[in-house]
């Protein structure tokens, strides 16, 4: 079987879509590679940019806060983004671009085989769950998800971003979420 750093290694050179004239590198993805949790975001921002790390910025800091909030450490999990490279001025991913990257993202699933898929905000869920209903709606649910394959739980939540603009009401609709994720990873029901 392939293994991360090789599909990583691939990646690092990929130009399938515009947003590699403008990156400093591919931000792949980090964490454990047999994660049973898995976070997708939406891309990198300056700091991953530069760091080559998905979520090291103020919104990364959060993230890392809320994992930590439920017994876990950034090391226990796979963090990844649905593209790979920043788009320029921290600018929504256009749909080109989200398409293109894709399949990166499908072989990062394939080969984590996460127990519990966390979206981060529209992006992420709208990908993964092929829907149209916004986050706020969906959030702190329990969705099936099955592809290619890799049969899981799917639960969105917020984007860090957004829980940090929107204060603490969110900041509580979010730890809520993260409960929801912690449980469901406790429980027997295997899938
Ligand atoms: N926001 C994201 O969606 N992903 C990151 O990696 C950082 C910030
Ligand atoms: Fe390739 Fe994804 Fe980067 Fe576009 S965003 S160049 S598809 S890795």
């Amino acid at each position: 079987m392939t293994d991360l750093a090789t599909v990583a290694a691939e990646a690092s050179t990929c130009t399938a879509c515009k947003l590699a004239s403008t990156r400093t590198q591919v931000v792949f993805g980090v964490g454990d590679p047999a994660a049973d949790l898995m976070f997708v975001g939406e891309g990198p921002g300056e700091q991953e940019d530069v760091r080559g790390e998905p979520f090291v910025g103020r919104a990364g800091g959060l993230l890392t806060q809320l994992i930590e909030g439920i017994g876990l450490t950034r090391s226990d999990v796979y963090i990844a983004n649905v593209v790979k490279c920043r788009p320029p001025g921290n600018r929504d991913p256009q749909p080109d671009e989200i398409a293109a990257c894709s399949p990166w993202l499908d072989r990062q699933l394939e080969i984590v085989r996460p127990k519990v898929i966390v979206t981060l905000g529209n992006f992420a869920t709208k990908l993964l769950l092929d829907t149209k209903d916004g986050i706020t709606k969906l959030r702190g649910q329990v969705f099936p998800y099955e592809r290619a394959g890799v049969v899981a739980r799917l639960i969105p939540t917020l984007h860090p971003s957004a829980v940090l603009r929107g204060g603490g009401q969110r900041l509580a609709e979010t730890r809520a979420d993260f409960v929801v994720v912690k449980r469901r990873l406790m429980s027997g029901d295997d899938r």
